[in-house]
């Protein structure tokens, strides 16, 4: 049987948990939790209150965890906002230590930029404004505490930001939120056996990264369930793993229609069996639902195993042994008309990724640490990495007081990643960037476009990268792998862009 065919088609049947383990004796998927919407795209001057907060919240298990939320026990908001406009927050942090709130994805200063310079003392109130000018896309926003980022962010610290612009939103795309445009954060999770959420340091963690058994899709265990307006239906996916890779497709041997990734839209629909996403990517897809009754979003865990054939699966998709479990199943509601579309074909103008102008190249050579220093840390620290000093790039940790090299504005350069053999996501503060080459081959179609993350393995990847915003020493940008752990262990660095 074909690992797809597991998604039956049970009539009226109640819906059954397909693929996913029988957790806590769960019988049938539960709502897709549908996060509240800011929506802020009339450019409100009001500033948007967020507090990130010490809580707690029960993600299906029957029990409650211990978490944080922004705004809510888990997670926080979808906040919308329209490019050009300005966006005012007042992010206060209730909890009980230091935080911060990065906006991954925004091309803004490095003084909004909320990376681990832009630290709110417990009880303190931040107040940036965001100068949001860039293209439609789909961000999120999560702790960047250094030494703090891979527990805050585990424990609920991350939340989603859709930026619309007058392309996006007069182009013949769903758009209603929550009607046929469903955002889905997903995150693995280890529980123990009373149901509760569990998250320690280890060398070993340290080393892979945490990595959970269970899916859940927007704080809430898998398989989760929803219903769909008859016509076309939108996902905003968004890994907000700590470590772990995902690999995505659909029930019933059905493609993938692609339409964005990290940074904005493709120049047209990609189709393809499936993608691998790594911790911090975001893809949209569509999903035509005018003739079919039920569809399943399946997510394989097993993304970072076999980690050997990664990239030739990417390329291949002969990757891992592909244990998929169901993300999310979407039912049709025939009486509800959605947007009647056909798949669009062109999307956006998406410029050549061209070497020739960029004025330098870079190069970045991720360290892993050594092991016996890594199990250290691991009990030095409890859960925290506490600024660590295990990992590094290019043979020096991550040093608040060390701003490593300065970079000027709106001019392009070459930025060489490479891993001696794990493989990491990394990314890049303040930009979208382009792939050029991935092991001396081009990335999969799916991520010839704007992007924030690169896969590197055993190898190298080249990105095309300029940065339009100012980030000065006090404020620099970061550079780092998102494996949240290697992060957190030094495997970070900064610049400054003028
Ligand atoms: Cu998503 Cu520097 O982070
Ligand atoms: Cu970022
Ligand atoms: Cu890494």
């Amino acid at each position: 049987m074909n690992r797809r065919h597991f998604l039956a088609l049970g009539g009226a049947s109640a819906v059954a948990p397909f693929g996913g383990r029988a957790l806590f004796g769960q019988t049938t998927a539960r709502p897709l939790p549908i996060p509240p919407l800011l929506d802020f795209m009339a450019g409100d001057e009001r500033p948007i209150a967020l507090d990130l907060l010490q809580s707690q919240h029960d993600f299906g298990t029957g029990v409650k965890s211990q978490t944080f939320g922004i705004g809510q026990s888990y997670l926080g908001p979808v906040i919308k906002a329209k490019s050009g406009h300005d966006l005012p927050f007042e992010i206060t942090n209730q909890l009980d230590e230091v935080s911060t709130l990065h906006w991954h994805g925004l091309h803004i200063p490095g003084d909004v930029d909320g990376g681990p310079h832009q630290e709110i003392q417990p009880g303190q109130t931040w107040r940036p404004v965001l100068p949001v000018s860039q293209r439609a896309s789909t961000n999120w926003f999560h702790s960047h505490t250094h030494g703090r980022t891979a527990r805050q962010t585990h424990m609920g610290l991350a939340g989603v930001m859709h930026i619309e612009d007058d392309a996006s939103l007069s182009a013949d795309f769903p758009n209603g939120y929550g009607f046929d445009d469903f955002t889905l954060v997903l995150q693995d999770k280890q529980f123990d056996d009373l149901g509760r959420m569990t998250y320690g340091l280890t060398g070993d963690v340290l080393e892979n990264g945490f990595q959970g058994d269970t899916l859940v899709v927007n704080g809430t265990v898998a398989p989760v369930h929803q219903m769909v307006p008859s016509g076309l239906v939108r996902l905003r996916l968004l890994n907000a793993c700590n470590a772990r890779f995902l690999k995505i497709s659909l029930s019933d041997m059905q493609p993938l229609h692609l339409i964005a990734s990290d940074g904005g839209f493709l120049a047209s629909t990609v189709e393809t069996d499936s993608i691998v996403m790594s911790p911090g990517e975001r893809y949209e897809i569509l999903l035509d639902m005018t003739n079919q009754d039920r569809i399943g979003l399946q997510v394989s865990l097993n993304g970072n195993e076999g980690q050997g054939d990664l990239f030739e699966g990417l390329w291949q998709g002969l990757w891992g042994t592909n244990n998929f479990v169901t993300a999310i199943i979407l039912t049709r509601d025939p009486l509800r008309p959605g947007l009647q579309a056909s798949m669009p074909n062109h999307l956006a103008n998406l410029p050549v990724a061209d070497p020739l102008p960029a004025v330098r190249k870079r190069e970045f050579l991720l360290n892993m640490g050594d092991e016996a220093d890594l199990a250290a840390i691991a009990t030095s620290w409890g859960n925290l990495c506490g600024g660590g000093v295990g990992m590094g790039i290019n043979g020096r940790p991550m040093k608040m007081d060390h701003v490593n090299f300065g970079v000027k504005r709106g001019q392009p350069e070459i930025w060489r990643i490479q891993s001696e053999e794990q493989l990491h996501p990394f990314h890049i503060h303040g930009c979208s960037f382009r792939i050029l080459r991935q092991n001396d081959v081009p990335p999969p179609v799916y991520a010839t476009g704007w992007k924030d993350m690169v896969s590197v393995q055993g190898g190298w990847s080249e990105v095309l990268v300029s940065f339009d915003h100012e980030a000065t020493k006090t404020a620099p940008y970061m550079y780092h792998c998102h494996i949240l752990e290697h992060e957190d262990c030094g495997m970070m660095g900064q610049f400054t862009v003028s």
